[in-house]
């Protein structure tokens, strides 16, 4: 079998305040999956997707990325290999332009000229905002900040994206709009969401986290027709709906 983008092994990790965040999690995402990371608030999604571009380091257990163990003398190489793309875009956006944005990253990997305009205008064509290329990303919706935030991590080129609930706080039409973007773009994904339809929809395999344990990881139509675990970690499919 192919070498996984992302190997967590036996991973646990604590807050400096005591709370257990994560509690021996183990998962292997392949080339080319895209698995959905499902679970209720609290459960740990986000402490372990800090830890995939080493915002968050193993206290116990490891990480690899693309066969690459995550440390101290690794983690500038991996932030470059995990395009991680927060739940809040303001976390994200802080030029003064949108191409400005998109540029950071590529231009801090050594890339300039005719490469990194070409780099940075096929990202903001990918997630369709090239015509806001020259506009301050702090007078764009949310929407629209959400589609530069994603075009910043595929202007790195990264082996994954690591995406922290990306439908959240989008209109009905900017989410299939997402949804139709991230189907096409060929890269693995690693989904944290609370929107099972989209999982359902974008998504091979899913997830299930709860209280820092992975409890349950299959394929996604056997765990979203599984009533009864999907009642067990607080999730449900939105009333009627049958996969
Ligand atoms: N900085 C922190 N200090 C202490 N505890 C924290 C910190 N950040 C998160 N936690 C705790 O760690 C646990 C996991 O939180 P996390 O944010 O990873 O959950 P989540 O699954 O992303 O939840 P949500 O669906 O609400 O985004 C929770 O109990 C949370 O209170
Ligand atoms: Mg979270």
């Amino acid at each position: 079998m192919s070498t996984p983008v992302i190997s967590v092994d036996n991973l646990s990790y604590r807050y400096p305040d005591g709370t257990a965040a994560l509690e021996a999690v183990s998962l292997h995402i392949h080339p080319g999956e895209r698995l959905a990371l499902l679970g209720p608030n609290g459960a740990g999604k986000t402490t372990l997707i800090l830890h995939m571009n080493g915002i968050h380091m193993p206290q116990t257990g490891s990480i690899s990325v693309s066969g690459v163990l995550l440390d101290n003398s690794s983690v500038m190489d991996i932030r470059r290999r995990v395009g991680v793309v927060f739940q809040d875009p303001d976390d994200q956006l802080f030029m003064t332009t949108v191409r400005r944005d998109v540029e950071f990253g590529p231009r801090n990997l050594g890339l300039e000229g005719a490469e990194l305009e070409a780099r940075v205008d096929a990202a903001l064509e990918a997630v369709g905002v090239a015509d806001l290329a020259d506009r301050p990303p702090n007078h764009l919706s949310f929407g629209q900040k959400r589609r530069v935030a994603i075009a910043g991590i595929l202007a790195m080129e990264p082996d994954i994206i690591v995406l922290d609930e990306p439908t959240a706080n989008l209109d009905p039409a900017s989410r299939s709009e997402l949804t139709a973007l991230l189907d096409d773009l060929d890269i693995t994904q690693l989904i944290v969401t609370h929107d099972l339809l989209y999982a359902n929809e974008v998504c091979d395999r899913a997830v299930i986290l709860n209280e820092g344990r992975v409890v349950a990881d299959d394929d996604i139509g056997t765990i979203l027709r599984d009533d009864e675990l999907l009642a067990k970690h607080r999730l449900a499919l939105p009333k009627g709906v049958r996969i």
